[in-house]
């Protein structure tokens, strides 16, 4: 264990870099689902729960992505909470987290599978979207869409509505570049069998989970004003928040929001921490305007988060540095100092990942380190 200079202890366990990532993720049943390369791994979670030391009661992830958090919750035995600013992230993590009648779900693929195919219309798809697509491939996905809109019951339309999203990204020819989307062409598959295929392992996978505890409850918010919380309601805290510099990948779910969640898209600027324009005269600080923005919001997370967390527990931010021309901004430390002024005690930095910064792609300014902040309250 070393100290950083304003005397946080910082752990180095570099031997865990891969858990920060969903990479792990792939090999489990239902977590891998949504490929959501923000996200961090089942693997992480178990990690994050030996910091606390104790056994939550109730764990809140106030950036809950794909809900990872909340299925190892329910795995373990924990209650759990998500928030996200996504409605797309909502919809993953609540239909990853909900209990199914297996047998409704095999009879509504078979009930959908068996429609005769109908060409539908597409003349209210942008040239946007329709560039990401083979022709036939997009008519089946709006063809499918159409059905799976038709289904009454919630639970089961969300569920295969998620299948039709995981199922079209990996036919689309969009590469997700940082905050960009790419055409990348390739062969795709017929649309159908895929679909249908993906269907079928979905349910196979429901079958291979087993959960103790009850549904969480996951909903669309704001992780600065967690309002439907009260005081000292989650005895944990076990978040990544977007990463600093790396915000802008909000932006590339466009194609999702157009075909499948029409008018459900967030106002980004007003939903998404570290968006908003700092005024003009708090821009002059030694940091660049966005990492200000970033660091404003963060605050307001942290003071969100020490409000509804009771005493004497802790709370766990994963994130990451953030690189600009003028330097490394180490968050870790940022987080840590301002957790401080709110109340928290530092328990201690855990550093499990760091990247070479550089300026200009070529010259090296330093190391952007990605770790895990434990808070007491
Ligand atoms: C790094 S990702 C979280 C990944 C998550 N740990 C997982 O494994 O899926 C950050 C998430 O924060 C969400 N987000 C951004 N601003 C938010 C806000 N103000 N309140 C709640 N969620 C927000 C984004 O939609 C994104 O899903």
């Amino acid at each position: 264990m070393t100290r950083s200079q304003n005397n946080f202890p910082i752990e180095e366990r570099y031997d865990l870099r891969l858990i920060t990532t969903f990479i792990p993720n792939k090999r489990y049943p239902v977590y891998n689902w949504f490929y959501f390369k923000e996200g961090f791994s089942r693997d992480f979670v178990e990690y994050a729960i030996s910091l606390l030391g104790y056994k939550p009661r109730v764990i809140l992830d106030p950036f809950v992505g794909v809900g990872t958090t909340l299925l190892y919750a329910r795995e373990k035995g924990y209650h759990s909470i998500g928030v996200d600013a996504s409605p797309l992230m909502v919809l993953v993590s609540k239909v990853k987290t909900r209990d199914y009648n297996i047998k409704s779900l095999r009879e509504e693929a078979q009930k959908i599978f068996r429609v005769r195919f109908r060409k539908p219309n597409l003349s209210n798809i942008s040239s946007f979207v329709k560039q990401f697509f083979n022709k036939y491939v997009l008519e089946d996905i709006v063809f499918f869409n159409e059905l799976v809109d038709s289904i009454e019951d919630e639970k089961i339309r969300n569920f295969f509505k998620v299948g039709l999203i995981c199922s079209s990204s990996k036919v689309s020819y969009a590469y997700r570049d940082g905050s960009v989307l790419r055409v990348v062409k390739k062969n795709t598959p017929p649309f159908r069998k895929f679909f249908k295929r993906f269907i079928r392992k979905m349910i196979k996978d429901l079958e291979k989970v087993k959960f103790i505890s009850p549904e969480p409850e996951v909903r669309v918010g704001d992780a600065r004003r967690l309002d439907f919380l009260k005081d000292s309601s989650v005895d944990a805290v076990i978040t990544s928040p977007p990463y600093l510099n790396k915000i802008e990948y909000t932006k590339v779910y466009r194609i999702e929001y157009e075909l499948f969640l029409r008018g459900e898209e967030p106002n980004l600027l007003r939903s998404f921490i570290g968006l908003s324009k700092v005024e003009e005269d708090e821009a002059d600080s030694s940091m660049p305007p966005v990492a200000r923005a970033y660091f404003k919001d963060m605050r307001l997370v942290l003071r969100e988060v020490k409000r509804v967390l009771s005493e004497d527990k802790k709370a766990i931010f994963l994130l990451a540095g953030g690189v600009f021309p003028t330097g490394v901004i180490e968050s870790d430390i940022e987080l840590s100092e301002m957790a401080t002024d709110e109340g928290f005690s530092v328990e201690k930095i855990v550093a499990l990942n760091k990247r070479v910064a550089t300026r200009n792609r070529v010259e090296k300014i330093g190391w952007a380190r990605e770790s895990a902040v434990v808070l007491k309250t």
